[in-house]
């Protein structure tokens, strides 16, 4: 099954947008197989964000995320990759639809709130740095 790799930043967990934000994917049937609240290091930060090193903006990206501590989260479902995107809203918030994730609650692209992965294979990539101990596939026994 798809997974994808979601992140609030350091200012969606300040804000205390943490239970709308994992509310939303719970309620639109995504499965939540991983998650833990940590502090990141630069030289992480700057593995994540690796594609964007030759942006201007990459020093205050990587000094944002690490700001703060971040919600690492591994989300399960069917086209969680692109639904999740939908869900979370274009990259600038001024371009965000009204109703997804940073169009309800951000208006800085420096303050975007939430990360997910763009593709299938960054989803692979983001798992395996962010979770290296692996994603138990945990199964409930209730009935
Ligand atoms: P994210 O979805 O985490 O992917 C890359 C991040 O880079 C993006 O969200 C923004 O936080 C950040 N970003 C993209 N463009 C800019 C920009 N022009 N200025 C500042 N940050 C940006």
């Amino acid at each position: 099954m798809e997974q994808t790799f979601i992140m609030i930043k350091p200012d969606g967990v300040q804000r205390g947008l943490v239970g709308e934000i994992i509310g939303r994917f719970e309620k639109k049937g995504f499965s939540l197989k991983g998650l833990k609240l940590i502090n990141v290091e630069q030289s992480f930060a700057e593995k994540h964000y690796e594609d964007l090193s030759a942006k201007p903006f990459f020093p205050k990206l990587v000094d944002y995320i690490i700001s703060g501590p971040v919600v690492a989260m591994v989300w399960e479902g069917k086209n969680v990759v692109t639904t999740g995107r939908k869900m979370i809203g274009a990259t600038n918030p001024s371009d965000s639809a009204p109703g997804t994730i940073r169009g309800e609650f951000a208006i800085d692209i420096g303050r975007n709130v939430i990360h997910g992965s763009d593709s299938v294979e960054s989803a692979r990539k983001e798992i395996a740095l962010w979770f290296p101990e692996g994603i138990a596939n945990w199964q409930s026994s209730l009935h």
